[in-house]
């Protein structure tokens, strides 16, 4: 075991099992990449404050740049550490000898991590965006085959109103997708602050300029109070408030899915239905009740992440360290989750004649004839009412509004005009026409 961070003060060597059960190096070995990348962006500080002469900093970077890429390789195996940050230091310095020794110079493994977890947290944004267009993308596709076909609504389970498949699909995934990615922007915003160079808690008396590092990273600025930016990890919970709001929008949308299919108003394709093992009949819709399933584990990480942070004092303390494990199990699910649903969509089709189906069966077409009657001059509540009386006597018929004959209106004085409004097909579209 190395010697970094361990001095006499710290009391002899680390019980071995203590450091296996401590260390977070297998979560964050993911940070590896970006651990090398703002050790690279340090090293350009450090020699802007003239703390490397212009050898030592090519060394360094030369040693450090190359690698993630041994790593992947297998011809290096980071050691086992309390963290990939001091793993890496210790391989430098077996690597490449004492000039290792100055890397560390002017900063802390505590601004060292929020900057390697932000410098995946901007990635994460833009994959979660890219994403949820790839979502939006498979969804608009899906509209040129079905996004003309009538389909009920529902209220309460019941039928409601018809309405063109495309503003279903607005409704469903298109609309709170945009939204998302709208608020992905205050994540972004609360990630654009550089905390290298906050070092333990506040800062160094060295000569470093943080800006060097903001803008080596890509940052739009240094950060702005030490304690603040070693402590602080609002970005996080941003992050995994949206990427959780992705995936509560896909159950929503998965839900519909799954009922669809039950009431036969969705034909699933075979790639992604899974069959029963004793019941050789079905066709069961797990892709998308797995997706609606995850939507929970999404909202127990966000939450997780919240009580970790909650009540905790300034500055970091180690019970930070959970927060990757429970960032990186939330934003890979809910990435995941959008994969499978651009899989899912090219694997559903409407089944027009069911949708209609359900439409006549669930007399979809009152709120219609309601409002055909309010065009002649009756007021609401009165047509509502005469609606309703002739629902239940066409039902004690064993018929539906759609059946409705001269006759039917005769008994309840009511128009024959509104023998014109029972076009479901016709009422979706004149409603969808407004969107
Ligand atoms: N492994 C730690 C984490 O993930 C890195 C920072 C450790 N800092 C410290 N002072 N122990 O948060």
């Amino acid at each position: 075991m190395s010697v970094v961070a361990r001095t006499k003060a710290t009391g002899g060597p680390l019980d071995p099992n203590f450091l296996a059960w401590q260390t977070s190096l297998p979560v964050d070995r993911q940070l590896l990449e970006q651990d090398i990348r703002g050790s690279v962006a340090h090293v350009a500080v450090l020699e802007a404050a003239k703390l490397l002469s212009a050898g030592e900093a090519e060394t360094l970077r030369v040693a450090l740049a190359g690698l993630p890429a041994r790593v992947a390789s297998g011809d290096v195996e980071l050691p086992l550490e309390e963290d990939v940050h001091m793993a890496v230091e210790t391989w430098l310095r077996a690597a490449i000898g004492e000039v290792a020794d100055k890397l560390h110079t002017g900063r802390s493994r505590n601004d060292q991590v929020v900057t390697d977890f932000m410098l995946w947290c901007r990635e994460a944004c833009d994959r979660l965006e890219h994403q949820a267009r790839a979502v939006q993308d498979a969804a608009r596709a899906w509209l040129t085959a079905n996004g003309d076909v009538p389909m009920p609504t529902f209220t309460h389970r019941q039928v409601a109103i018809p309405v063109l498949a495309r503003v279903w699909m607005q409704a469903a995934l298109l609309d709170p997708l945009e939204r998302d990615i709208k608020a992905l922007s205050l994540a972004r915003a609360e990630l654009a602050a550089c905390p290298l160079g906050a070092g333990a808690i506040a800062g160094s008396t060295l000569p470093t300029d943080p800006n060097v590092a903001a803008r080596e990273l890509g940052f739009a600025r240094a950060h702005h109070n030490p304690m603040d930016a070693v402590g602080d990890r609002d970005w996080a919970l941003s992050l995994l408030f949206v990427a959780s709001r992705m995936s509560l929008h896909l159950s929503r949308f998965s839900t519909d899915i799954v009922e669809m299919v039950s009431d036969g108003m969705v034909k699933l394709g075979g790639a992604i239905a899974c069959g029963s093992s004793m019941m050789p009949h079905k066709r069961n819709p797990d892709l998308f009740e797995l997706v609606r399933a995850q939507a929970h584990l999404r909202f127990s990480e966000l939450s997780a992440l919240w009580n970790t942070v909650t009540a905790m004092g300034m500055g970091y303390h180690r019970d930070f360290q959970q927060d990757k494990e429970i960032a990186f199990a939330n934003i890979h699910g809910v990435i995941k989750c959008l994969e499978m649903t651009v899989l899912g969509l090219g694997h559903i089709e409407l089944v027009p004649e069911r949708c209609l189906q359900a439409l006549r069966d669930g007399d979809g077409i009152a709120t219609d004839l309601c409002e055909a009657l309010v065009a002649q001059g009756m007021a609401f509540r009165q047509a509502y009412g005469k609606i309703g009386a002739l629902v239940v006597a066409q039902r004690e018929k064993g018929k539906r509004l759609v059946d409705l004959q001269a006759a039917d209106l005769d008994a309840h004085d009511l128009p024959h005009s509104l023998l014109s409004s029972l076009d479901l097909t016709k009422s979706a579209q004149v409603r969808a026409a407004r969107y």
